[in-house]
């Protein structure tokens, strides 16, 4: 079974970009955790990162009847982003929502989510452990009626 993972824009600067609050992994040692732990799950895990909304609902569009889950860090457009809302509803794919930080514990303008609206379940706070948790969730859902 293949999971998406799916991360919106600015989260290619992981490992600088405010370490205090992302930590510091880069994407490209949390990609490398990611598809290490998809494999232990028994699962295919395709890793993208962009910048631009368009591409991320190009990329959620592609998941439709094919894969099994997606996992999405939307980045600031978590926060924006009615079109992906509406992709991910589309296709009909069960979604994960992911952040690395807790973002109820930060600004007002981060306490709202569009891809919740959409979201089977949502993980925030717990870091890069996040995707683990939610590779753990996809799995479960594998054979259960969805959504
Ligand atoms: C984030 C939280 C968002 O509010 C922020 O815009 C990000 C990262 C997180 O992983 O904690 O870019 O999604």
């Amino acid at each position: 079974p293949t999971v998406l993972v799916l991360n919106g824009p600015n989260l290619n600067l992981l490992g600088t970009r405010e370490p205090h609050i992302y930590g510091r992994d880069t994407l490209a040692g949390i990609k490398a955790m990611v598809e290490a732990w998809g494999e232990g799950f028994g699962l295919e895990v395709e890793f993208h990162q962009s910048n631009h909304e368009g591409e991320l609902i190009d990329l959620i569009h592609g998941a439709r009847g094919r894969a099994t889950g997606i996992i999405i860090n939307a980045g600031a457009y978590t926060h924006t982003s009615i079109a992906i809302m509406d992709a991910l509803i589309a296709v009909e794919v069960p979604t994960i929502e992911v952040h690395l930080s807790n973002i109820f514990k930060r600004e007002a303008f981060r306490h709202h989510s569009y891809i919740s609206l959409a979201a089977r379940g949502v993980i925030c706070g717990l870091g890069v452990q996040g995707y683990l948790l939610a590779l753990e969730a996809v799995k479960g859902l594998i054979g259960q009626e969805l959504p």
